[in-house]
């Protein structure tokens, strides 16, 4: 048999063993179940008969922050053996869980591996995480999730890379090629990789009210304009499997739309693996009240281009009635099954369908990971505010470590955290002592408001340690109010009564409100949940061990009543848009993020300063560390196309370069504008190369001043 044979392509091998499976056997493919680790009977049976798809191996929906605990490496080996052995085709099952930032080791929440602006980085990180998959017989994870979302109220926010649709194409690819590696020439993955899936197709950041799970409105200029681009370069770099949408987008629920999954996704863009509901989003078709049951439901979605269900049973029960009238054709089901298989074949699960019980022992020694975690996590922190109070002087004696997230653990970690890892992280109090062990660091130990106060009037200087619960954050789990919760803002104001030097340390799923705490802190740092490492690396930064380098991947507003902001916004027909009762600009801007160095960016040159159509050209820079210390500066090049045919955002991120400099070090750094950055979608969702002028700035976040131009003839 053909298909078992390794040497062959990835197609050929499809090309075999399609034609051998029957109808049911083809249905079994497309479906996803779920069973909880404690009731395997019931899979086997189904494999024995037809064989089956994928499983899916988390506890529950909403699994982000509740208890759950995976199948161990010999369950799901017993799975395998039972499809590879007594399912006579002998196709392996793949088992898919949602790896959002790491396994054992989590690394920063995605939000916060944005703010490396570091895509080397973000590679590295989900290649471990890969690793760890591979070894534990997990084949799939269910990232990375792709949403543009423009209000920190929605829960999810966190899961994502912000609001731009370019860092996020960057950050897709890097988190792509991380979990899947490259292709051989004989179309198959390397070992240790596993399958990606780019998620929530489409629009599902586009929440109203960002109430989760709710409609959203988005034109289509604006849902291939800023929505679509990270997908788009997902699609680029090679993902295996797209997730589609909970949401109602534009009157059709995303799991139920052919334009968006079959015309757009898998023509227009040229897909080639396949789609995956969301958790019962076919059977939600119903919720929607596009179907009138289960039956309606599986033919939508699957006409539409969802391959495999995910969790409910509407293809299990309906498909093969459907194929066997004739109302959905067999063409259909055998694309979506070549699609499914390919990617099973490409993975290698045919030939190494066992996870290696020998191999997954050896990550137990995670400190290679730990190491690598440490650094990440460090690079994602953004210094908001200081007043020259950080890092902390090598004098300091007596220190106030004070607030609730002095000895938090879970809640370091962030959401979509596997829980039995609870316990592990350092607290900050635990990493802080461990790195100054001469130094008297004061904390409350009842945890009281009064006592903190009292202790900072003793100490030198006072780290206020501030957050928001990992449980505020991820899936259905929005807010009304971006404050912090209770108290925490009367803390800060409190403590800074004392007259204390104060450094304040905000761990946050979302961009919180800080315009009431900003003046009563000396200095800021945005540590975001930042996994398994996160104490150890904020107390690199207060140290100076590290130099802090990250920006912000979303605007920060000063309140609700600015939201939506993001830095990206259209030019206006009349003056600047205003608030008669707060100023219109947000509290810190797109890119933003201070260091304990200082960056000169100057003589930006643009050559030539008029090309052909289809050229590019090339934005140089001198950047300049003029500060005491080493350290690294992102650097940011914005464009804006001045005429244009549609309305276009004032000015878009297009290039970005994080480079190191010793002090008094200085070095050209390129950026290439080419046809594709300086394209959109304009009329009738065309992608267009529009003559005429542009205009460049390069700087160190979104409000870049430096300028120059050039044409496009
Ligand atoms: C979430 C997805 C997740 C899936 C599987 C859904 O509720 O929206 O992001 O991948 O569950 O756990």
């Amino acid at each position: 048999m053909k298909y078992k044979n390794p040497s062959l392509s990835v197609q050929e091998r499809v090309n075999d063993l399609l034609p051998r499976m029957t109808l049911e056997e083809k249905i079994a493919q497309c479906i996803q179940i779920y069973i909880p680790p404690d009731h395997p009977g019931e899979i086997v049976d189904r494999i024995r008969a037809v064989g089956l798809g994928s499983r899916i191996l988390g506890a529950v929906s909403l699994a982000g922050n509740v208890s759950q605990r995976t199948a161990g490496i010999e369950d799901l080996n017993e799975i395998q053996r039972i499809a590879m052995n007594e399912f006579h085709l002998g196709i392996p099952v793949i088992h898919g869980l949602d790896v959002i930032h790491g396994l054992r080791v989590i690394f920063p929440i995605p939000l916060g591996l944005a703010a490396t602006f570091d895509p080397d980085a973000i590679q590295k990180t989900y290649n471990i995480a890969a690793e760890e998959c591979f070894r534990l017989g997990i084949h799939w994870s269910f990232a990375p999730m792709l949403d543009i979302a423009h209000d920190p109220r929605w829960g999810r926010i966190v899961e994502g890379f912000g609001e731009d649709p370019y860092l996020g194409a960057k950050m897709a690819v890097a988190a792509i090629k991380g979990f899947q590696g490259e292709l051989d020439e004989n179309g198959y993955q390397s070992q240790d990789h596993i399958l990606a899936c780019a998620k929530h197709y489409i629009g599902y950041g586009g929440a109203e009210g960002g109430r989760d799970y709710n409609t959203a409105e988005i034109t289509d200029h604006t849902l291939r304009n800023i929505y679509l681009p990270p997908f788009r370069a997902a699609v680029q770099a090679g993902v295996g499997s797209v997730m589609s949408a909970f949401e109602d987008l534009n009157g059709e629920p995303a799991s139920g739309s052919r334009y968006l999954l079959t015309d757009l996704l898998k023509e227009e863009l040229g897909f080639n693996g396949f789609v995956i509901s969301d958790w019962a989003s076919v059977a939600e078709l119903i919720h929607h009240r596009v179907a009138a049951n289960e039956r309606e439901a599986a033919q939508i979605a699957f006409d539409a281009g969802v391959d495999m269900e995910m969790v409910t049973e509407c293809y299990a029960h309906h498909l093969a009635d459907l194929v066997m009238e004739g109302i959905i054709s067999m063409e259909r089901l055998d694309d979506a099954v070549r699609r499914i298989l390919t990617q099973k074949f490409q993975l290698g699960l045919f030939d190494h369908p066992y996870a290696d019980v020998q191999k997954s022992l050896e990550i137990r020694d995670l400190s290679a990971y730990h190491a690598a975690a440490r650094e990440v996590t460090a690079r994602s922190m953004v210094l908001l505010k200081n007043n020259g109070i950080l890092p902390l002087p090598g004098d300091v004696r007596r220190i106030a470590l004070i607030g609730p997230f002095v000895n938090q653990r879970r809640a370091l970690l962030g959401t979509w955290v596997n829980d039995v890892l609870a316990d592990e992280p350092q607290t900050l109090e635990e990493a802080l002592r461990a790195s100054c062990p001469d130094v008297e660091i004061l904390t409350a130990p009842n945890g009281l408001m009064d006592e903190m106060i009292m202790i900072a009037a003793e100490a030198d200087i006072v780290l206020l340690a501030l957050g928001e619960s990992n449980a505020r954050n991820g899936e259905y789990n929005s807010i009304a109010s971006l404050n912090l919760p209770a108290g925490q803002e009367e803390l800060a104001q409190a403590v800074a009564g004392m007259g204390k030097p104060l450094a304040v340390l905000v761990f946050a799923g979302r961009p919180v409100t800080l315009t009431r705490i900003l003046p009563h802190a000396d200095a800021l740092l945005y540590a975001w949940h930042p996994g398994s490492m996160g104490a150890a690396a904020a107390v690199d930064i207060l140290l100076g061990k590290v130099n802090p380098a990250g920006k912000l991947p979303v605007t920060f507003p000063r309140g609700e009543g600015q939201i939506p902001v993001h830095y990206n916004h259209k030019s206006t027909g009349r003056d600047h848009p205003r608030y008669l009762d707060m100023p219109v600009e947000p509290l810190f801007p797109f890119g933003f993020g201070l260091s304990y160095t200082r960056f000169e960016i100057t003589d930006l040159v643009v050559e030539p300063v008029e090309i052909p159509a289809g050229a590019s050209v090339n934005v140089s820079v001198t950047v300049t560390n003029t500060g005491e210390c080493k350290g690294e500066e992102v650097v940011q090049c914005y464009l804006q196309d001045c005429v244009s045919r549609r309305t276009r955002p004032e000015r878009e991120l297009k290039g970005f370069q994080r480079i190191a400099l010793q002090p008094g070090e200085s070095r050209r750094v390129e950026f290439t504008i080419g046809p594709d950055e300086m394209s959109y979608y304009g009329a009738g969702g065309s992608w267009v190369l529009e003559p005429g002028a542009f205009k460049v700035w390069v700087g160190n976040d979104c409000k870049a001043s430096l300028e120059g131009s050039f044409l496009l003839k």
